[in-house]
């Protein structure tokens, strides 16, 4: 499974999603697809010992042709190495949370998909996971509304908290360990190995 975290805003939790992801998803190789290095300085406080590459162009996501799993966090920006590692994607997932910036984002990243599925003659969707909210929320309506009216979006079932115990474990290099947030990236894993 070659899982693509993208959304092209920055600080939507596409680092944190694929340092969360990476335990429960257990990649081959993970690919820093930003060009500020967002997973790999992560991972550069672990002592991991997944291989990690840093594409310079689009070429150098060939690699992902031959690669059975794969973890590829992207920049926060378009660029024509997102948008090829968009296609080569088996799984797209796209965390954002519900304000009205991160939405706007996602009518942006919509249009992105809707260009790339004409290309490639297929219909691309990005599964879109609530990230960052306040652990009491439970109703997300608005956010469905705006996902179902996006023909390239999906919204999946599970809710990111925002969450302490989220910069703690990366200042170690990784995920959350244990817990309901633990948890919650564990049943995202499952969900996405079932797509
Ligand atoms: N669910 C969350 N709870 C708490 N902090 C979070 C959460 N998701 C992201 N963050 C924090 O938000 C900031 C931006 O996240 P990051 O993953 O770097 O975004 P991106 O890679 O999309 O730019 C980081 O400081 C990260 O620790
Ligand atoms: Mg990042």
């Amino acid at each position: 499974m070659k899982t693509v975290i993208a959304n092209e805003k920055g600080g939507a939790g596409k680092s944190t999603m694929a340092l969360n992801l990476i335990g429960h998803l257990s990649p081959s190789l993970i690919v820093d697809a930003d060009i500020h290095m967002g997973i790999s300085k992560l991972l550069q406080l672990s002592d991991t010992q997944i291989k990690i590459i840093r594409p310079a162009s689009p070429l150098d996501l060939s690699i992902l042709k031959t690669t059975e799993c794969a973890v590829i966090d992207c920049g926060g920006f378009d660029s024509d190495i997102t948008r090829r590692a968009l296609e080569l994607a088996d799984v797209i997932i796209t965390p954002s949370s519900d304000d009205p910036q991160d939405q706007f984002a996602l009518v942006a990243f919509n249009e992105v998909l809707a260009f790339l599925s004409v290309k490639n003659k297929r219909r691309m969707v990005a599964h879109v996971v609530i990230n960052r909210v306040h652990p009491s929320r439970q109703k997300f309506d608005v956010m469905k509304e705006l996902v179902d009216g996006l023909s390239h979006m999906n919204l999946l079932p599970v809710v990111i908290p925002a969450s302490a115990q989220i910069p703690k474990a990366a200042f170690l290099g990784r995920g959350v360990q244990s817990g309901s947030v633990a948890a919650k990236f564990s049943t995202l894993a499952k969900i996405i190995n079932a797509l």
